[in-house]
């Protein structure tokens, strides 16, 4: 979907360190769970002076948590949307990030936040009337209305903030700190119907963050905003991350191929359906040209291909998939100084490559991709710079860029090099394709394939992969 996004925005999310992220029941919407001040919002059906203050539960605990338990079967049928898997994933990325959310649906927990400060407490937890103590409340619908506490009988309240109730100190200070050091603040989803949102953007704003909102309409907080960006917050925040993970990428790439004599080497890898191809061509197509693209998908291809591209491949090595043949053709294509005939983007290698799709060029960047690259870390040792889509970090080298478990280049979520990264301390990776399953386990002599299952309808190194083959560690 085309979406006016303007570069400063992306921009002001590539180069932030530190980022506050602000939401409201608008990021909740498209989950399925009603806003409050919208069309069909809650407080145009019920009257929240009935049901959402300490009046109305004191008046009637038995209606008011009617109300919550039927909010809460809400929630329990609801699934995190798009928006809310990307605020998590955005955690993964910057240096220092606070998301602040007014909403007690338990969505972005569910989604993968955890450096999170629900404001207004949570649906999924009670607060004993007699005792203080907070406690969890997952089941739903609740046995018995109003809820005891286990731990001494007293009537259970919802851990919410109810109207006419005052925030706590502490989430107060946690939130303004954060605030006051952000260089960029995102909204999402809220009316401002409440004054903290628009309050801790004016204390951003004075200490000098960009103020970026997202919302379907004008709200309290457009006002203070510097770029606000109409249209649903699952639709928005995804193109919106890509394009700020891309632009990421693209600089890291840049400013290494600056930096190094002869051609970058870059690697794509992950599984099948991870999203490679889509970030390779978003990455051709943001370096226009002066990068090339080879698709050495599955290490499955042939060596007359390879010999049709100009590059030697290992004589004699087998059609199926030989690494030494990949490592040479990576170290051929390191090597290969001045114009390279290679092939502009190639899908597939198992069919002559059409001459026509082959290019004569002198390019800086070459760009290859293949599913189990990183299984193989001699083959890392010929990369510049490897990016992991659907990987587990802990296979990455420490000065790449490692990636998490996310699923495609939506919620790319590179981690910063400056942030330690994980070590290599994972024992099994399972590298999936198809059926075929191969489970290696890292251990002081190399990788050894430890299970093989389903491989004999695979291609590429599954088909001959086989309980105790070992790759060394270079
Ligand atoms: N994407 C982005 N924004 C949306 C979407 C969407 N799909 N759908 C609705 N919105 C916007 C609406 O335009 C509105 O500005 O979300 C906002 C929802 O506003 P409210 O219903 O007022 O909810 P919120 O701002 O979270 O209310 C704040 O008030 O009633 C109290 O405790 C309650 O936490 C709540 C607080």
């Amino acid at each position: 979907m085309a979406l006016n996004i303007s570069g400063t925005v992306v921009t002001a999310l590539k180069r932030a360190n530190r980022v506050v992220v602000i939401t409201g029941a608008g990021i909740s919407a498209e989950s399925g769970i009603p806003t409050f001040r919208g069309v069909g919002g809650l407080w145009r059906t019920f009257k929240a002076e009935d049901l959402a203050t300490p009046q109305a539960f004191a008046r009637d605990p038995k209606l008011v948590w009617e109300w919550y338990d039927w909010r809460r079967g809400l929630c329990a049928k609801a699934e995190p949307n798009a928006a809310h898997r990307v605020v998590a994933a955005m955690e993964r990325f910057y240096h220092q990030f606070t998301l602040v959310t007014q909403n007690v649906d338990g969505l972005h927990g569910r989604a993968g936040s955890r450096r999170m400060v629900e404001v207004h407490g949570s649906v999924w937890r009670g607060r004993c009337m007699s005792c203080g103590a907070e406690v969890a409340l997952e089941q739903t619908p609740l046995a018995q209305l109003p809820p005891k506490h286990d731990g001494c009988g007293g009537v259970l309240r919802p851990a919410v903030v109810w109207f006419g109730e005052n925030y706590e100190r502490a989430v107060l200070e946690q939130t303004f700190t954060a605030a006051e050091q952000a260089q960029l603040v995102l909204v999402v989803g809220t009316s401002g119907g409440v004054s903290l949102p628009v309050d801790l953007v004016v204390q951003a704003r004075q200490a000098g963050a960009t103020v970026i909102e997202i919302n379907t309409e004008r709200s309290a907080v457009s006002r203070v905003a510097h770029e606000r960006l109409e249209g649903k917050a699952g639709e928005i925040l995804p193109e919106l991350w890509r394009r700020a993970q891309l632009s990421y990428l693209a600089d890291e790439i840049e400013t290494r191929a600056r930096r190094r004599e002869g051609r970058l080497m870059v690697g794509i890898a992950g599984p099948p359906g991870a999203g490679k191809s889509a970030l390779a061509e978003a990455l051709v197509a943001e370096f226009r040209n002066e990068v090339v693209y080879v698709p050495m998908d599955g290490f499955h291809f042939n060596n007359a291909r390879l010999e049709a591209l100009g590059l030697r491949a290992r004589k004699g090595a087998p059609e199926t998939f030989d690494r030494l043949a990949f490592e040479m053709a990576v170290g051929e294509l390191r090597k290969a100084a001045g114009p390279v005939k290679l092939p502009v983007y190639l899908r597939e290698l198992h069919e002559p490559v059409p001459e026509a799709l082959t290019v004569e060029v002198e390019t800086p960047i070459v760009i290859v991709e293949g599913n189990y690259l990183f299984l193989w870390p001699e083959v890392q040792g010929k990369l510049d710079l490897c990016i992991y889509l659907d990987c587990d970090a802990a296979l990455a080298r420490e000065d790449l860029i490692a990636r998490h478990q996310s699923g495609g280049l939506n919620a790319l979520a590179a981690e910063r090099k400056y942030e330690a990264n994980d070590r290599l301390n994972r024992e099994t990776v399972e590298a999936t394709r198809g059926a075929a399953q191969i489970t290696v386990r890292r251990d002081a002599a190399g990788w050894t394939v430890v299970r093989a299952a389903g491989t004999a309808g695979a291609t590429g190194p599954l088909r001959t992969a086989a309980e105790g083959d070992m790759m060394p560690v270079p």
